[in-house]
């Protein structure tokens, strides 16, 4: 409900200026440390994964680092694994890496090679959708791994961004959904 969602949003905090000057950086830790707004953050995101069209979720794919946290118990809702998409440099094994744009400065993030078998339905998920780069970069991963995107959830969509725009091309038709927006 809307007031759910408020109440969801209170808990977010907005710095300014960070990590840079003219950056607003969307604190999620406040409902992370909130035991029921974080059950509910979960619950609101596996509901919102379920409505997408497409069907089954077999792997949730979690963007260090922030969607590492909400990706884990959201695989758990919804009956799917985890795979990790990391910052570059840090995973053992083989790794496919993907380079990308962010509001300030540029990265890489990897997986395993052999994270995702082959056709299967991968969820990706990041808490905020800023000017779409991350995800855009995470879709496209899951893609060269021989994965079919079933869709991409966030907490938080930034809508002054237009991340949405900006993540088109890399969806090839796939749902995109939010949990949370700000104007
Ligand atoms: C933030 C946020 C998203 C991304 C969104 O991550 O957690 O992953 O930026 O921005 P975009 O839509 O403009 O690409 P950040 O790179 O700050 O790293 P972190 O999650 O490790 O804190
Ligand atoms: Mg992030």
């Amino acid at each position: 409900t809307d007031d759910d969602a408020a109440g969801l949003l209170s808990l977010l905090r907005a710095v300014p200026d960070h990590p840079a000057p003219g950056i607003t950086f969307w604190d999620i830790t406040p409902l992370l440390g909130d035991a029921g707004a974080l059950a509910r953050a979960t619950e609101a995101l596996a509901v919102a994964a379920q409505a997408l069209p497409g069907g089954r979720v077999d792997l949730v794919a979690g963007v260090e680092a922030r969607g590492f946290v909400l990706g884990a118990p959201l695989a758990l809702a919804l009956g799917a694994g985890f795979v990790p998409l990391r910052k570059a440099g840090k995973l053992p094994w083989r790794t496919v890496r993907q380079d990308y744009s962010l509001e300030y400065g540029k990265a890489s993030i990897e997986a395993h090679e052999d994270a995702v078998p082959a056709g299967a339905r991968v969820l990706v998920i990041d808490d905020v959708l800023a000017t779409g780069g991350t995800a855009a970069a995470a879709c496209a991963l899951v893609n060269r791994l021989g994965g079919e995107l079933a869709g991409v959830v966030f907490l938080l969509e930034l809508l002054s961004l237009q991340g949405r725009a900006a993540l088109a091309p890399a969806l090839a038709g796939a749902p995109v959904t939010s949990v949370l927006q700000t104007p």
